[in-house]
């Protein structure tokens, strides 16, 4: 009965960071690439101009410096290749729902690394269940135009005892 009722006490890990620019938000993200892995997802959500893309830059940068990482509004997927494995950047915002998301082909391309998923809602319960879930909270357009920024961190199944502390 407990365990029905809270179960994300037992399976999941959750933190929560502040942060103050956008070189914070990338250096996070760079702190997640040290722990990827291939065929894992990570999704990032939050309002427009939260911050997403420039989460994923940092965390791509880590393996590839330099690299110049577009958001993918509307290619909706760009691949990198980090050497060891293929990093697809993923952005569903123009996207329906699962219907179209399925067209994307993300499962092979699961199966050639990870998963970085702006918009992540649009995919609905096709999401894979092992996943870090990055929530930004501020930088929308009715919040103030400030760079603080509030990240939740959860972790889901696999990433649960890998994930550690991830504030610094
Ligand atoms: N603490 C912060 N973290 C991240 N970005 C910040 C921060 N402070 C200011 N910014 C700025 O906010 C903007 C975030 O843009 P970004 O494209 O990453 O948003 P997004 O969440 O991907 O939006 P979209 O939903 O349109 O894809 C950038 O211009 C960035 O410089
Ligand atoms: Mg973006």
């Amino acid at each position: 009965m407990l365990a029905r009722a809270m179960p994300q006490f037992e399976t999941n890990f959750f933190q929560s960071v502040e942060l103050h620019s956008a070189d914070e938000m990338a250096a996070l993200g760079a702190r997640v690439a040290a722990r990827l892995r291939p065929g894992d997802t990570v999704t990032l959500a939050g309002p427009l101009g939260a911050g997403k893309t420039v989460f994923a830059r940092g965390l791509i940068r880590h393996f590839l410096p330099g690299e110049e990482v577009p958001s993918p509004t509307f290619t909706l997927v760009q691949t990198y290749e980090t050497g060891n494995f293929a990093i697809s950047h993923v952005d569903l915002y123009r996207l329906k729902g699962p219907k179209d998301v399925r067209e994307l082909g993300l499962d092979e391309a699961l199966e050639r690394g990870a998963l970085l998923i702006e918009w992540p809602d649009r995919m609905g319960p096709e999401l894979p269940a092992d996943r870090l879930d990055i929530v930004i909270e501020g930088g929308g357009e009715e919040g103030e135009r400030d760079d603080e920024r509030t990240v939740k961190i959860i972790a889901r199944g696999a990433w649960v005892p890998r994930v550690g502390d991830l504030s610094a």
